[in-house]
């Protein structure tokens, strides 16, 4: 059952949260000149024309990066920034691969998964000369399993799955736990959704239970939560992310926060486990 497509969400609020968080944990992890695999358990088409039927249908950009104030960000947020920006141009939101893709270096790899039927072959034609990057069309639950431990020794995975049924709030926390076994050191970047509060709450009692270090939440929202149906925030549990985020994000978020949602919006950084 696969009828999410993220054209119609591309750059939204929760993308900018998502990929500001991607961002940051590249930068620093590039600070070292060692190799760093990247993995997309759930790549999307990887790049999305804001003139497509989907993206003008919702206009989510619009009220996301589109509705940002760069130039009254701080320094931490300029990379992305030019992003916006420079993809903007081209009347284009960048996905996150196009992102990684962008940011990651010759001697980085890139591995992306995506099952969509449509959305999977975009993928891999966006990639189709980039020598770094391996697309498959398969399940990046399955995926993450085989290719951890990394032989790179450093790895970046963010997980970002459509939640299109409840169990992926279950299975998204088993598959985090098997990384993690494989590659306690890899940072893992774990997205969702707060339609019901209650489902992320389980979550993160099952990862606070589940032996797993340094665990983080960082979460913006454009309206509390609330009973009915829809998305009202979105965040990333973040394992083992760089150790200066959560200072980054206390400057960045408030002022995101202010911009895209200045009346009913919040935001919340915490450590869920230390590290
Ligand atoms: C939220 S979108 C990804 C967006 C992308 N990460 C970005 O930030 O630009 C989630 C994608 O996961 C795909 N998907 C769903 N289940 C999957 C699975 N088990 N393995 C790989 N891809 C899957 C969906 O088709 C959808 O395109």
């Amino acid at each position: 059952m696969l009828s999410y497509r993220h054209a119609f969400h591309a750059g939204n609020f929760a993308d900018v949260l998502k990929h500001l968080v991607l961002i940051k944990s590249i930068e620093y992890m590039q600070q070292k000149p060692g190799p760093l695999l990247y993995i997309d358990t759930h790549a999307g088409a990887g790049s999305y024309p804001l003139d497509s039927r989907m993206s003008r249908k919702t206009d989510e950009y619009a009220a996301g990066a589109g509705a940002l104030q760069l130039q009254r960000l701080p320094a931490d947020f300029d990379s992305y920034g030019a992003l916006i920006e420079r993809f903007g141009k081209q009347g284009i939101y960048p996905g996150s691969p196009q992102i990684a893709a962008e940011l990651l270096r010759t001697q980085d790899k890139l591995r992306l998964f995506e099952l969509h039927p449509t959305d999977f072959p975009k993928l891999a034609k966006l990639f189709a000369r980039d020598k770094r990057v391996r697309c498959e069309q398969s399940d990046g639950h399955h995926a993450l399993k085989s290719l951890l431990p990394a032989p790179q020794k450093r790895a970046l995975i963010l997980m970002d799955p459509s939640y299109e049924i409840k169990r992926e709030y279950q299975t998204v926390v088993e598959s985090l736990q098997a990384g993690y076994k494989r590659m306690a050191n890899a940072t893992y970047l774990l997205w969702y959704p707060v339609v019901q509060r209650d489902w992320i709450n389980r979550m993160i009692k099952t990862l606070r239970s589940s032996g797993i270090k340094d665990i983080w939440q960082f979460e913006l929202g454009i309206a509390p939560d609330n009973r009915e149906p829809g998305m009202t925030a979105s965040g990333i549990l973040a394992i083992n992310p760089p150790w200066v985020l959560p200072q980054q994000l206390q400057t960045l978020l408030p002022l995101l926060q202010q911009q895209l949602a200045p009346i009913r919006g919040f935001y919340r950084i915490q450590a869920i486990v230390p590290g």
